[in-house]
């Protein structure tokens, strides 16, 4: 293979900054560092409940300075405490991701506290499922807000500090929803499916940012608990009483992500219960 062969090749395989500014280093020679458990300072949306309150419990038990928000602050009041209580290191500040503003004084909050954020898990979601001629729309419109916008947010609040500082890692809680559409779950599936598409591409513009998709099947949690159609939410409610894995599950999968070696991006993990169709 000829010199200019060789540059071509190479160049399908790599991002144009890659090409233009640096060679491609591997993490023991950049001095970076190798061991998973290095603590980070990790940044958790909705942490009140469910997948988010887990991942929390796993990081700060990994060692990781861990930073929640939600809404009901008397959750996160109480997360925090036993997190401390058990040796771990945790903060939290309330927080609406539909607001862009509370976002970016969340992210702010953090970076004030510890100095940078090394991981955003943009966790906070709702389903309130129906059929789309039930035209519920103002469910729709909640449903783009805190899937779509505020994982969207999210992204506004920590990606200029990550690109600044030359490493970063955005985590975004999608689902098994992500990946098929069912009957009620149009419109949630919508806003799933875009936070994968939201992902490829932001994983494909930055080459010193990790970019992980978390994709969860039937999980334990209060999801199913608000909002919806009745009869389609308990549908919902029964399958999962039948089948969830523990929110620790997916908290693992996380977990995993983050321990990885900074030159090595976990870009999709689906985690679902082994019997779910
Ligand atoms: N459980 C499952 O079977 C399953 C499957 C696939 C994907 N997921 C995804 O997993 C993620 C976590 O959900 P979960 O299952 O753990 O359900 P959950 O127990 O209901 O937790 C949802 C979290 O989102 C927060 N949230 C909702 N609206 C918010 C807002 N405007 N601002 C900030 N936080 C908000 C809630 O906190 P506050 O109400 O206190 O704000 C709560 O902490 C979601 O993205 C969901 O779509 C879950």
């Amino acid at each position: 293979m000829s010199h200019t062969q060789e540059v071509t090749a190479f160049s399908l395989w790599c991002r144009p900054s890659t090409l233009e500014t640096r060679p491609i280093r591997h993490s023991t020679e950049t001095g970076e560092s190798m061991n998973p458990s290095t603590p980070k300072t990790v940044l958790v949306t909705g942490a009140s409940s469910g997948i988010g309150e887990a991942t929390a419990q796993r990081l700060a038990a990994d060692g990781h300075h861990v930073f929640v928000g939600a809404r009901r602050t008397d959750r996160l009041e109480t997360l925090v405490a036993g997190l401390r209580a058990a040796g771990g290191s945790a903060d939290f500040q309330e927080l609406d991701v539909t607001s862009l503003e509370s976002m970016r004084a969340f992210a702010a909050a953090a970076r004030e506290r510890y100095g940078r954020i090394d991981v955003l898990v943009n966790n906070a979601g709702v389903m309130p499922l129906s059929r789309i001629d039930a035209l519920r729309i103002d469910e729709w419109d909640q449903m783009i807000d805190v899937n779509l916008r505020g994982t969207l947010h999210g992204i506004a609040a920590v990606l200029p500090g990550m690109r600044a500082q030359g490493t970063g890692h955005v985590i975004n809680v999608a689902s098994t929803s992500a990946h098929r559409v069912d009957p009620t779950a149009a419109v949630y599936c919508a806003t799933k499916y875009a936070v994968r598409a939201l992902s490829e591409g932001l994983r494909q513009e930055n080459d010193r940012v990790r970019v992980t998709v978390v994709s969860p099947g039937f999980t334990q949690s209060e999801l199913t608990d608000r909002g919806g159609d009745p009869v389609a939410q308990g549908a919902a409610r029964a399958a999962s009483e039948q089948l969830a894995i523990p929110a620790s599950a997916v908290a693992d999968a996380i977990a995993y992500a983050i321990a990885q070696p900074e030159n090595v991006d976990v870009n999709e993990v689906v985690v679902r219960p082994t019997a779910q169709g």
